[in-house]
């Protein structure tokens, strides 16, 4: 057993020991090689780093250190001789209680000023930021109010239905919450307080490969929150994998999903590599520089290189984690380890839309990854609209949702007169999550639900079926919309 006066010694970059869940690492050569960077390594140089390890990955990831690595445990009676983990700069603790009650947000927009408020800088900054210049991120937002109503009066809109099914779940509501990373880096009680929220409220949700709890675990808070409510949610969980490079690797992650009882894998395809996520650079090169690391990060990549990937943090790679090399004739194994529904997430032009229906897919969701990945990609609504004009036949085929930028309800009622299945809520809901866990997120639902509803009563609909493409002006984004010459024309009909 180790003494916790001699850990304490190792808080340098020659020489750092951590603790985690009572056991010495020594990760002295990890420091260059951690995809979240070396400085958050060495502020828990001979510290307890646990309550920080906890927020950000699931316990067995210690195991990647390798055997070299592990010291032993450390005798529990010298815990107090460790040393007190450095603060990360700015990351001021505010208390929740000084956040403006909850329901005092009327909008979805409202969760944002207290979710900065009460992130620590480094997440918010994770969170908000976006590719590049941001245009990808501007270009979701803009889109929805660029299409407009067409509405019908004297229809008798005393009751209106909004359930839509997914994947043939059946949701109150035809929006669900989507894939976000490491939850646990946006309120302490990661996945399984957003379960809680979503189980109470029957919303659908895509829970992320690069989630802060396993798989099993995240299914297992699923199944709790369910026995409370006599198993009676419409909610389901769907599986988003972040395909790792090596295949046997892949297939086992799968089947973990489907044993776990995910309904569907969401494959994320906009994602070969990361996007150049800006202001996550900019603070990761402020943070090596503040411990001394500057020389020992290498945050710029050559584009596309082997792993240059990091699915959760901005633009670290992670080895193993996806390859760049994954093409459209994987889908099949894909298919087969799963065998069940697949969705293909992050498509962006009618051509793959169209390949993803000839693959046998069950859906697709247009997405830009929030704005993260490709710099002045598409909206969500702009490549619906191509698929709308260039092969409408995909829409009858396959589900068809759309994600980026939605902040009110009503606008999910324009995507659905398209013909968007339902519509996917990220940073929405992340921002109710953070500043006021599940709590916000049962009330970001009612927000989106009762503009929802407002507006089908408006629009002159009583049930989502009635939704029709002319009761909606998209006149403003199909003048922009890419039109092919002859030579594509001819090329997109024999696809
Ligand atoms: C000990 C073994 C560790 C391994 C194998 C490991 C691995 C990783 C990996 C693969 C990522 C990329 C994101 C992901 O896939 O989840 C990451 C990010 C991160 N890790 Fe670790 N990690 C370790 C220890 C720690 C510890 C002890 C802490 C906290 C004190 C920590 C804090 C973080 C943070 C904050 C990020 C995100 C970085 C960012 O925002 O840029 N990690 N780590
Ligand atoms: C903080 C954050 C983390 C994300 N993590 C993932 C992820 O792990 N997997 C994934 O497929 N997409 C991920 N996305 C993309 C979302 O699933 C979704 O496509 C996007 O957030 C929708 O845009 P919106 O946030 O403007 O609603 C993430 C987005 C954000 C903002």
């Amino acid at each position: 057993m180790l003494d916790g006066a001699e850990v304490a010694k190792h808080k340098t970059r020659e020489s750092c020991w951590i603790v985690v869940d009572n056991r010495v690492y020594d990760v002295t050569t990890f420091l260059h090689r951690h995809p979240g960077g070396g400085a958050v390594l060495l502020r828990q140089g001979g510290a307890d780093a646990t309550a920080e390890f906890s927020k950000v990955h699931p316990l067995d990831y210690v195991k990647e250190l390798g055997e070299g690595s592990d010291l032993g445990p450390l005798d529990p009676k010298t815990t107090a001789s460790l040393n007190t983990p450095k603060p990360i700069p700015s990351q001021e603790v505010v208390n929740t209680d000084e956040l403006p009650h909850v329901s005092l947000c009327v909008t979805t927009g409202d969760f944002e000023a207290p979710a900065k408020r009460v992130l620590p800088h480094r997440f918010w900054t994770y969170v908000s930021g976006s590719a590049n210049s941001g245009l990808s991120f501007k270009v979701n937002v803009d889109d929805w109010d660029r299409i407009r109503f067409r509405p019908r009066v004297l229809r008798n809109v005393g009751a209106v239905d909004m359930s839509r099914s997914v994947l043939g779940h059946k949701s109150p509501y035809p929006f669900y919450f989507t894939a976000i990373g490491t939850l646990g880096n946006i309120h302490p009680g990661a996945e399984p307080e957003a379960v809680r929220a979503c189980v109470r409220k029957g919303v659908h949700q895509v829970i992320s490969t690069a989630s802060t709890k396993t798989p099993e675990e995240t299914m297992d808070s699923y199944r709790r929150e369910q026995s409370l409510v006599g198993d009676a949610s419409p909610t389901r969980l769907f599986f988003q994998l972040y395909l790792p490079t090596d295949r046997e690797k892949a297939i086992a992650l799968i089947k973990r999903a489907k044993a776990a009882g995910y309904k569907g894998i969401w494959l994320t395809v906009d994602t070969p590599v990361l996007g150049k996520r800006t202001a996550d650079r900019r603070l990761q090169a402020i943070e090596a520089a503040s411990m001394g690391l500057e020389q020992d990060e290498a945050p710029i990549r050559p584009p596309g290189s082997e792993n240059s990937f990091a699915p959760a943090f901005g633009g670290r790679p992670v080895p193993g984690q996806l390859s760049p090399h994954t093409v459209w004739e994987d889908l099949k194994w894909i298919k087969g380890a799963f065998d069940g529904p697949l969705v293909l997430k992050g498509i962006q032009c009618a051509e793959d839309a169209k390949l993803a229906m000839e693959y046998g897919c069950d859906g697709i969701l247009l997405s830009n990854h929030g704005g993260r990945q490709l710099h002045s990609a598409p909206s969500a609504l702009m490549t619906l609209l191509e698929i709308r004009t260039y092969c409408p036949e995909v829409m009858d085929r396959m589900e068809v949702y759309v994600d980026g930028g939605l902040k009110d309800g009503a606008d999910v009622l324009k995507a659905i007169c398209l013909g968007a299945t339902a519509v996917g809520v990220g940073r929405s809901y992340i921002y109710a999550l953070a500043a006021y866990g599940s709590r916000g997120m049962e009330r970001c639902t009612d927000i989106l639900a009762e503009e929802l509803a407002t507006a089908m009563k408006l629009l002159g609909i009583t049930s989502l079926d009635q939704a029709r493409p002319e009761m909606v002006n998209a006149n403003a984004l199909l003048n922009e919309m890419w039109r092919p010459g002859a030579n594509q024309l001819r090329i997109l009909s024999h696809l």
